[in-house]
């Protein structure tokens, strides 16, 4: 089976980069390394990955660790880079990319600005595996909740997914969306205060595949209106808010307990790409549709399957970069990893919109101005 669905993987900043089937022989593997773990145990025998974690996680990092260990390979990394890299002293990331990435055979690096995945990648010699940049992207914790979805209710189609607490800053949600509105006719129930809604750049994604999506800001009334297969809980991402106030005047609007979860579909499924605050009550967890243990547990599976999917082939030469070199732009996103590392070369995609040309950041995705 394992060289039937091989494919060749490159560097994993958005999962949106591959296909649809891809993505599905990717949950096939996993679901085959979940089921015949020992078939593969020798996979990954002389390869190393390297662990770049500029942010704290316990679920990504560890899960790709165990994954890599039960594929017999090994693992070297930081996770805390000002107590234990190079970075403390002031290297920077195009620095640390090529030195690690030299010893290498693969890279997952998580990092707290947006578009770092990208801007690693263009600099690595071994593939780059975006592990969370930021409030962009986090495509491995999709390809984890796809696994959740598939084997748990059997199709990634025909779903109304909920999705409720910070979907502005929130990476999963982003990513999950994406995938998502990949696959035919999923419904989507969008729950958040009017300040974390889902940004422009995300929903244009649904827009142009055409799907059926609601804003709505109570998950009283996303039960009551509506037939959800799955409610996706996230938490307020603390550390994207400028100051402890307005994260205060976030945190806690929507707590999923039990008195909710009586109003709930009896068959949706709870997901959360974890960790959780409080916004899902501890009394959840022994709900039958309580999945998020379980959940993070099919992560380890999944990244087993990325890793093979990406190991066992060279770095191929297309260029990472695709968009238009213009130094006449300027990306505005504040978190964007171009205003921290200002020697990248500044990319941009253009989007062909009602008042003209609209010009977007290839590592952040936000809308640009000229300068
Ligand atoms: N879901 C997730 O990314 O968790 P960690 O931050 O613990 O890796």
């Amino acid at each position: 089976m394992m060289n039937e669905i091989y494919e060749n993987y490159n560097h994993l900043i958005d999962l949106n980069q591959y296909s649809v089937e891809q993505w599905d022989d990717m949950l096939r593997l996993a679901a085959d390394i979940k089921r015949n773990p020992r078939i593969y145990e020798n996979s990954c025998i002389g390869k190393i990955m390297g662990t770049m974690f500029y942010e704290p996680s316990t679920r990504t990092q560890m899960s790709f660790q165990s994954a890599m260990l039960r594929l017999g390979g090994g693992t070297i990394g930081f996770v805390n880079p000002q107590t234990n890299s190079s970075v403390a002293k002031g290297e920077n990331l195009k620095d640390t990319t090529k030195v690690v990435s030299g010893y290498c055979d693969v890279v997952v690096l998580r990092h707290n600005l947006e578009g770092a995945a990208l801007a690693a990648a263009v600099n690595a010699d071994c593939p780059v595996i975006n592990a969370g940049d930021g409030g962009h992207l986090h495509p491995t914790q999709t390809l984890t909740d796809l696994m959740t979805l598939k084997e748990e209710t059997g199709s990634l189609s025909g779903l109304t997914v909920g999705l409720c607490g910070d979907l502005k800053n929130g990476r999963t949600v982003h990513s999950l969306i994406k995938a998502l509105s990949c696959y035919k006719n999923n419904k989507f129930v969008l729950i958040s205060t009017e300040s974390l809604r889902l940004p422009d750049y995300i929903q244009e994604p649904l827009k142009a595949k055409g799907a059926e999506y609601y804003e709505i800001s109570s998950l009283e009334d996303a039960f009551e209106e509506h037939a959800l297969d799955m409610l996706y809980m996230t938490r307020i991402q603390r550390e994207r808010f400028e100051n402890v106030w307005e994260y205060r005047s976030q945190a806690d609007k929507f707590i999923l307990d039990t008195e909710k979860m009586k109003k709930a579909p009896e068959k949706m499924l709870v997901l959360h790409p974890l960790p959780r605050v409080n916004e899902i009550a501890i009394e959840v967890d022994d709900d039958p549709r309580a999945l998020y243990f379980k959940q993070a547990n099919y992560g380890m599976y999944i990244r087993m399957a990325l890793i093979l999917q990406t190991i066992n082939y060279e770095l191929n030469n297309s260029p990472v970069l695709i968009g238009e070199l213009r130094d006449d732009l300027e990306c505005r996103n504040m978190k964007c990893i171009t205003r921290a590392e200002t020697y990248l070369p500044k990319s941009f995609k253009k989007s062909v919109g009602e008042s003209g040309d609209i010009y977007f950041c290839e590592y952040c995705e936000e809308s640009v101005v000229g300068i």
